[in-house]
């Protein structure tokens, strides 16, 4: 007889640790805030009660990961951890090329030195920020394609991080001459942390052969976005997740990566691919900013806990904990009236500040004030993801950003579900009180990635 199951899907995992948070008061919220120029990257961590800055890095590891750790052996080359590592990555993606690097952003530097320049053109679903920032840097241009779907954050569509591959194939055929390859960014973060399709990225493939484009998946989140294809397209309720994972990759031509996402760790990232000439240019380029090929800017013991945490998230229990719970916070949110994006994705709950500050012009920016009202509220950090992040033109010029998003990232293994039942309360106050925020302006900015340290004031 087959066991019941239950309905209550607990934290597949008890605290093995556990690091005290600090309460404050709305006043020391206030002077904090003011002190940090309105930007909730300057702020002092301490000061944040519930950071959902971002999913990156803030994971908490498992005991076996530490033990990991404790294992890293350091040897400058040829070390034993960067053979655990390896085949812990080429299990899932069977690239021939892999070369570590300390972070994501690190990848795409070397992958967009080597085949971007002025010119070029680089489409995706949607880039994220460092991305576009590491393409624009070396004079090429990036391109989002998203599927029409993507855009609508109220419209409900299981696979809402597809590319507009009609639109992929039109770039393509006039100027396929200036596009070294396509990426493809898996689940899409910037879109609102939606999944792409197995088919889609099937469709991306065939798009690409047909110009003779490699494609490379940006894949930080691919167990995330494996369970959403698990569960959500037809055919592959049976495939295990690992199975899902190497059908992708085996879609595709190369991949860059952040090991500070889906894989657990606190650091690192890595470039694979099958090109054996594109990955030596590669190789050099990485001795000259990461370190040795076969520790790549991270030490042993990071190689380690990356081994360790890719065994790990690709586990039923664990996705099946991750993805339930982002859905507990969003579905909360939602039946109280909060504009959110939906479906929820896999790390993160994106509120539509635009919608719900509909009183703001876009460039009174909508998502710093809603993400600042909660930070005063509740402690609790977000991050926005709109026209701060990405309304400043290469030219200078500002212009709307598709959406004005506020995203609650929640990090891995790390909050319970009653530390989420406080962001739920944090949210639902300052929603309450939405149509009286002031917007912001910007006082100084930097050129580029502006949201990391431009300072802002409320209007009045
Ligand atoms: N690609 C995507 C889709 C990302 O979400 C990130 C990082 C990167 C690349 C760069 O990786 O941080 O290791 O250099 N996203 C973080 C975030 C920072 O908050 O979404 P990195």
């Amino acid at each position: 007889m087959a066991e019941e199951p239950f309905r209550t899907i607990i934290e597949p995992f008890r605290i093995h640790s556990v690091e005290p948070m600090r309460l404050t008061t709305r006043a020391e919220r206030a002077a904090a805030l003011s002190r940090a120029g309105y930007n909730l990257f300057e702020l002092r961590a301490e000061d944040v009660l519930i950071d959902l800055l971002t999913d990156s890095g803030t994971g908490a590891m498992s005991a076996e990961q530490w033990a990991g750790v404790q294992r890293g052996n350091e040897a400058y080359a040829g070390s034993p951890s960067f053979e655990r590592f390896r085949a812990a990555v080429t299990g899932l993606f069977p690239f021939r090329q892999i070369l570590p690097t300390h972070q994501g952003r690190a990848a795409e530097k070397i992958l967009f030195t080597v085949t971007g320049g002025p010119g070029r053109v680089i489409p995706n679903n949607t880039h994220f920020d460092t991305t576009r920032a590491n393409i624009e840097f070396t004079g090429a241009q990036a391109v989002d394609l998203p599927s029409p779907e993507g855009l609508q954050p109220a419209l409900r569509h299981p696979f809402k991080g597809n590319m507009d591959v009609a639109a992929l194939r039109e770039l393509l055929a006039g100027s396929g001459a200036h596009v070294p390859l396509v990426m493809l960014t898996v689940t899409n973060n910037s879109g609102g942390g939606q999944p792409v399709s197995l088919a889609n990225i099937r469709a991306v493939r065939e798009a690409c052969d047909r110009y003779g484009k490699p494609l490379f998946l940006d894949a930080c989140r691919f167990a995330e976005n494996a369970w959403f294809i698990k569960t959500r397209e037809p055919g592959y309720a049976d495939v295990p997740v690992a199975e899902i994972v190497r059908q992708m990759a085996a879609l595709a031509d190369g991949m860059t990566m952040s090991a500070k996402k889906d894989p657990l760790a606190n650091i690192g990232g890595w470039l694979a691919l099958n090109d054996d000439s594109l990955a030596e240019q590669c190789r050099n380029l990485e001795i000259l900013t990461e370190g040795f090929p076969t520790y790549g800017g991270l030490a042993g013991r990071d190689l380690e806990a990356i081994a360790q945490g890719l065994n790990e998230c690709i586990d039923d229990s664990y996705l099946r904990y991750r993805v339930r719970s982002i859905a507990y916070l969003g579905e909360a949110l939602e039946s109280a009236g909060v504009p959110v994006v939906v479906p929820f994705g896999g790390h993160a709950v994106f509120i539509d500040a635009r919608a719900l500050l509909a009183h703001l012009d876009p460039l009174q920016y909508p998502g710093q004030a809603l993400a600042c009202a909660l930070y005063t509220e509740g402690g609790v950090r977000a991050c926005e993801i709109g026209t701060v992040m990405f309304g400043l033109q290469p030219d200078g010029t500002e212009v709307p950003a598709a959406m004005d998003l506020v995203r609650l990232a929640v990090p891995r293994r790390t909050y319970t579900q009653s530390h989420l039942d406080y962001v739920i309360e944090a949210v639902t106050r300052v929603a309450s009180r939405a149509a009286r925020l002031p917007g912001m302006r910007i006082v100084s900015q930097p050129r580029q990635l502006r949201h990391f340290t431009a300072r802002f004031a409320p209007l009045h």
